[in-house]
């Protein structure tokens, strides 16, 4: 199997932006512009409160809804929290989980990504599960010993058929919000090693068949080359997930790459 055979996902992270209007305007324009897209999985992930306008706007279209995180209980005394089964109830498809700014602000850990993770999947719902390494991770050369870390941690006690249902964002923290793109050679280089770190958990089969994002400044001008690589299926995309032609044209890159 190879990347032709594995589902191409471009996934929005809108983070902390939108107020309801305004999303409902991004998905409206939105879902003209990408009407005819067939081959690649469009997801919107959207702040909590925008949830059911989003799945209204994009009823019946190609375009998917997740949310940004969700708790690792089923309910209970976590005030200010939304479970995986609120959100599956809403009909959300898709959630983030361990993004690094959820580790960085909110004091996330691996333990409660794989928690997060484990309750996500039993409420149906799909996982874009973050890793990626900080600067000085990279710098001091250690990039690939964090990432395996992250891998084995947050997926710890995951079947091999739940993690089919799960997908791999590659998000070097040096990377996000910061305009500096991994090279796509360097987007590249860490996700096949993602793809080895679970062939040998998982076996070469189950590896193959995972679909492993690209994210950090990925844009309209740079989508292109990251996605042509033999392991990057796709793109978790912040920024330029909030216009919508320069999502469209990021899309539309992955249809061909
Ligand atoms: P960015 O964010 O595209 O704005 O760098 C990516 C992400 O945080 O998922």
């Amino acid at each position: 199997m190879n990347k032709a055979t594995r589902k191409a996902i471009i996934a929005g992270n809108w983070k902390m932006n939108k107020t309801r209007p305004e999303a409902k305007a991004l998905l409206e324009e939105l879902k003209g512009m990408v009407a005819d897209i067939k081959t690649v999985e469009i997801v919107a992930c959207v702040p909590f409160t925008n949830l059911e306008t989003a799945l209204a706007a994009t009823e019946g279209t190609n375009i998917k809804i997740g949310a940004e995180n969700c708790h690792f209980e089923k309910s209970g005394a976590f005030t200010g929290e939304i479970s995986a089964d609120m959100l599956a109830e809403m009909g959300v498809e898709y959630v983030v989980l361990g993004h690094s700014e959820r580790r960085q602000y909110f004091a996330e850990t691996d333990e409660t990504v794989n928690k997060r993770t484990k309750a996500a999947l039993a409420a149906g719902l799909k996982p874009i599960v973050c890793v990626g390494e900080l600067l000085w991770e990279r710098e001091c050369g250690i990039t690939e010993e964090v990432i395996a870390r992250q891998i084995k941690l947050d997926f710890f006690g995951i079947e091999a058929a739940d993690l089919k249902k799960c997908v791999i964002a590659y998000e070097p923290v040096w990377a996000i919000g910061t305009g500096k793109t991994a090279t796509a050679d360097q987007a590249e280089e860490v996700c096949a090693f993602i793809r080895a770190t679970l062939a040998k958990l998982y076996g070469a089969d189950v590896a193959e068949t995972i679909t492993i994002q690209y994210g950090g400044s990925m844009n309209a001008a740079n989508a292109a080359e990251l996605v042509s690589k033999t392991n990057v299926d796709g793109g978790l995309i912040g920024g330029a997930s909030l216009k919508a032609a320069d999502f469209t044209t990021i899309i539309k890159a992955a249809e061909v790459g």
